[in-house]
Order: structure tokens, then sequence, then C-alpha cells
């Protein structure tokens, strides 16, 4: 049986369009790891979904004067787009307005208070007289009473990342209307975090070496801190999921506590979809490993709160890591939609070519601290590593070979010490950047794999065939063929990285069948309503990381470029465009 990897995203919100934060926090290193695991041979799936429910889409709609249905179509119909070209790998992305997510988030919801984890209670709540509403945690902001930002939000401080309670704020104002709401008792239902703190500490103290520091610091630190008290799990709002009890029906499911359910649910529908409806358990069982690519705001959701819940529902493996990220700045600014400083997939996707962002975004990946993204060191990673290191390599040997040996890959004479020295260490690259993959340290692979290619770089102006050929060429054949047996392995190692042009490159080195595997969109009808799902065909999937060898006489296919250059203007031009549509030009 092969080894069982559950790799899931967070859920986004469907309230504006993804941008390169979402994709270097979570997206594109999740789809690294779980293409890099399908070449292991493992059992592993990619799943997600939107985040349809809740005050961020609701608050889109009030201001559009829509229905919140609007905007969730909008939002997750321009993500399926954004994913299929950016290359993420879904076996399932779904949304959480679906009939099987609403009746696997009541059954988790009854599942809880039946195992005695929901207790209910009455409880103070900010109340808008002027909008004459209850005020939904993110309706509120203040001041943080833990580090005194002073946007900090009701549910979440977004500078030091506490988990908050909108009564908490300091000086908080109606986010709709900006009044000062007044204080009203409301009952809910509660999430008992103080019961569950024992079992989530052991889990927390329990081996967690492969954590990142971080992520582990905060979440053990609030377990230890004995600060976890009952969480409100219900809310006031009409954007939701009903509450499954009489008496209740006007009261929806805590957004959070619903979207995390949806890790459960997206399994449910892709047992479904197979046909195995029982099926859903095979990756909630204790041999599973389950991945939690998620950004830094998130951690506590994932650390504490959904693991809180696997344990009182019972019977769930609890997640195995939760690689959370940090945070991705542009221009050395914080991201921010509605300041609107921001680099929509979609719209980079109308100039650039995916693979040179995913490059961009993993070789500066916010991965132990934040990073920033500028559009000077785009332009000159694109122009000095992906084309004048990498695709350069590629385009003097497959051309020279093209054009000098029939297309066909030459056959090799005896091999030289320096001949050896080069495909040994490209060989040796697999063990030690599998490893840094394993460990989600995609930066430092990435790194690594384009050391080898520099490497391949220097032997072959060293080597000289352009020379050989004329003296010698038997010598210049050996030559080439090391350099084509060199990129075919920077190739495989390359793919879950770079998936678009090594699928080029595997067509253009005469392989057959697919690197990539193909990501397409499905309607999905339920009773009522049917809904559009990614889903990821493995159908004519190649390709194992392992050296695979490359067959002398192959015939290629006429090679083209990989990569474009970009011209030096493009990042002025970029960063002027940003600056302007931010009001800051
Ligand atoms: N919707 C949340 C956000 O965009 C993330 C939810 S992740 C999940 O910040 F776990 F709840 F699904
Ligand atoms: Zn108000």
């Amino acid at each position: 049986m092969p080894e069982k990897i559950a790799v899931f995203t967070a859920w986004p919100y469907v309230n504006g369009n993804l941008h390169i934060g979402h994709l270097a926090g979570a997206y594109i290193p999740a789809d690294i790891f779980v293409r890099y695991q399908r070449m292991r041979g493992r059992d592993a799936v990619l799943l997600s979904g939107s985040d349809t429910h809740g005050t961020p889409v609701e608050l889109r709609a009030e201001r559009e004067g829509v229905s919140p249905r609007v905007i969730v179509d909008r939002y997750h119909n321009l993500d399926l787009e954004a994913y299929i070209r950016m290359g993420v790998s879904y076996d399932l992305y779904t949304e959480t307005d679906t009939e099987n997510h609403w009746h696997v988030a009541q059954q988790m919801f009854l599942r809880l208070l039946e195992q005695g984890y929901l207790y209910r209670d009455s409880m103070q709540a900010f109340y808008c007289e002027n909008c004459k509403r209850f005020l939904a945690d993110r309706y509120v902001e203040g001041t943080c009473p833990y580090c005194h930002y002073d946007s900090a939000r009701g549910d979440q401080c977004d500078n030091c990342g506490r988990l908050l309670d909108a009564l908490e704020l300091i000086s908080p104002r109606c986010k709709i209307c900006g009044s000062t709401p007044v204080v009203r008792s409301t009952e809910h239902f509660f999430l008992d975090l103080e019961k569950l703190t024992p079992a989530l500490r052991d889990w927390l103290e329990d081996d967690k070496e492969h954590w990142r520091p971080n992520v582990l610091n905060v979440s053990r630190n609030m377990v230890r801190s004995g600060e976890l008290r009952g969480r409100p799990v219900t809310r006031d709002i009409g954007w939701g999921i009903p509450v499954p009890v009489p008496g209740f029906e006007n009261k929806t499911i805590y957004v959070w506590m619903e979207a995390v359910t949806g890790y459960l649910s997206v399994t449910v529908e892709l047992a479904q979809i197979e046909g195995d409806p029982e099926g859903w358990r095979r990756w909630w069982t204790p041999d599973v490993r389950s991945y939690y690519f998620i950004g830094k705001d998130n951690i506590t959701f994932h650390t504490i709160i959904w693991p809180g819940m696997l344990i009182g529902h019972g019977g769930l493996v609890l997640p195995y890591d939760v690689p959370a990220n940090e945070y991705l700045m542009v221009g050395g600014r914080q991201l921010s939609k509605s300041r609107n400083w921001v680099i929509e997939a979609l719209d980079y996707l109308q100039r650039y070519d995916p693979d040179p962002l995913r490059y961009m975004l993993t070789i500066n990946n916010p991965e132990k601290s934040d990073s920033n993204f500028t559009w000077e060191e785009f332009v000159r990673r694109n122009n000095d590593e992906l084309v004048a290191t990498w695709g350069n390599l590629v385009n003097r040997v497959l051309t020279f070979v093209y054009r000098k040996f029939d297309g066909k890959v030459p056959a090799p004479g005896p091999m030289d010490a320096q001949d050896e020295a080069l495909l040994n260490q490209i060989r040796a690259g697999f063990e030690p950047i599998g490893q840094l993959i394993e460990e989600c340290k995609f930066k430092a692979a990435l790194t690594e794999i384009m050391t080898l290619a520099q490497n391949a770089n220097r032997y072959l102006n060293e080597k000289q065939p352009w020379a050989q050929i004329e003296s010698d060429p038997q010598a210049a054949a050996t030559t080439l063929y090391v350099c084509l047996q060199g990129i075919t392995w920077l190739r495989t190692m390359l793919t879950p990285f770079l998936p678009f042009t090594c699928q080029q490159l595997h067509e253009m080195l005469g392989f057959d069948g697919s690197l990539i595997g193909r990501i397409y969109i499905e309607e999905r009808q339920e009773s009522k309503r049917s809904h559009r799902v990614l889903r990821y065909d493995k159908s004519n999937l190649v390709g194992k990381w392992e050296p695979e060898r490359l067959e002398p006489g192959q015939q290629l296919r006429k090679p083209k470029p990989l990569f474009r250059k970009l011209d030096e203007s493009v990042a002025e031009e970029e960063t002027r465009r940003m600056l302007e549509s931010a009001g800051l030009a």
C-alpha cells in the first residue's frame, strides 16, 4: 500500500480575486508538494474549495447591493480559472455552499454537541442601533488589547495574530456605519476549548520536530498559557449554514468552524465522485499524513480550533504538519485588497506566463520570514536565472543537437572524469532535494536545482561541443549526450516547480505522456443547485522522482525557447501601474 498524503490548502473567501499573496502563501507551495508526492508514487491528493459564507462575503454583497450568491459565483469562477492557469492541481476544489458541505458541517456540529464539547450560554455582543443588527466580529474594528494595533478586527488582530473576542477591542466601531455599537445579550453555542486543552496540549507537546518553529511556538504558547476559553461558534448573521438545533434556526454556524469542516466535507464529496460513498474514511485514518498549507493569519484555526474539533469528534486523524507561511509584501508594503495594493493572478497572467511567477514566488517564498516581491527582482530573476541559466542551457544544447545530429540524441563515446562528475552530481541531487521538499523547504530545494543547472552550464562552456565537433565529433557527441541526460534529470526535478515549461521540455526531448496532468472544471449537480468544481486528470500522467535514462537515438521535437527575456522597462511599467491603481503615483 502506498503511503497516503492528504494535502489541504486554506479555503479562500470569495470576496475578491486571488492574488500573489495567496499563491505564495499557500497554493504554490502546496502544489509543488503534491506534485512531488505523486511523482514518488504516493497516494496523494490536493483538496480545498471556496469559503463562501461569513461576513467577508456578506459585506461585499452589501456594498454592491447584490445577494451573496452573486459574489460567490463571480469570484469562485474566477478563482477556478486562476488555479487552472497557474497549474494548481487540485484533485477536488469545491465550495462551502453545497448540500454536501451543509450536511457535513451540521453533522459535525451535532456530533460535538452530543459529545459534550459544545455548550449553550448567553453572551454579550455588539449591536449597532444605527444599522439595527448584531455585529459579527468582522463588522467591528478597534484597537487590539494585546498589541494596541488600531485596526484590529473583532475576530483577530492581523498585527499580533491573536484570536480576539470583539468585546475585548478598545474603542470599537461599526464597520458599516462607523458609529459606536452597544452591548446586548444573545444566546449562542460555545466550543469548549477549556475541556479540549489537555488533549490539545498532549498533541502539541508530542513529537513536532518537523513543524516550523513559528507555528509551533504560537500554538504551544496558547495551550500552555491556559488562555483557551470557550469560543462562540454560532452567529447572528444570515449568510451561513443554519444551526441544526430547534430554537436556533435563525442563527448560523460560525464561518470558521464551518469552513475548517470543509476539510472533511471535501473528502466526502471526492468519495461520492469516485462512486465509493464510504471512501472518505481512508483520508482520516491514523496512517494518513495530512498537511495544511495556510498563511500565518490562519495558524490557530488549524493548530487549535480544527484539531480541537477533530478530537471532539473522535476517530479522525489530526494534522501531521501545518507549514504556515509568513507574509509576502509587495514593494515593501503589506498587500491590501482594500487599498488596492495587490497583484492579482489573472491580471498577471494577461501579460506573463505562469512559470516565471511560480519560480519567483518559490525562490523568494516567505517560509521563515516575510519576503518582498518587487518587479525589478522579478525581471532580474526571470532574465538572469530562468532565461540565462536554465533556459539557455536547454536552448543551446537542444538547437545544436537538432541541427547537427539530425534531431536525435547522440550516442556517447567513453566518458572522461568531467563527464562522469557532472552526471554523478546531478543524479546525486534527487535524494537530498527530495528530502528538502518532504520537509517543505521549497526555496532551498529550488535553489539546489538551479545550482546544478549552473554547473551544467559551466560544463558546457568548458567542453565547447561547437568546437569539439570540428576536431573530435565523437567527443562532441559525448558532451551533448551528457548535457541532454543532465537536462532530462533537471526537467524531472523542476517539474513540481515549473510544470508548464517542464512539459514543453519533456516533449522537445522526445518523451511522450503528460508530466503535469490536466486540471479541468466539472459541473456537479445536487438536488437543488449545481456547483462547479476543479478536478485533476491523471490518466496520462508519467514521470517518477528518479533519474530517468535518456536513450541514444531518441528523436527530439523541434526546440523553442522555454522562457522569454523581459525588457528592463517592464519593472518600471508594472511598478507604475501598481502605484497608480493604489492612488500612490
Ligand atoms: N477563508 C479564510 C481566509 O481566507 C481561510 C479559511 S481556511 C479554512 O482567510 F480552514 F477555514 F478553511
Ligand atoms: Zn452601524
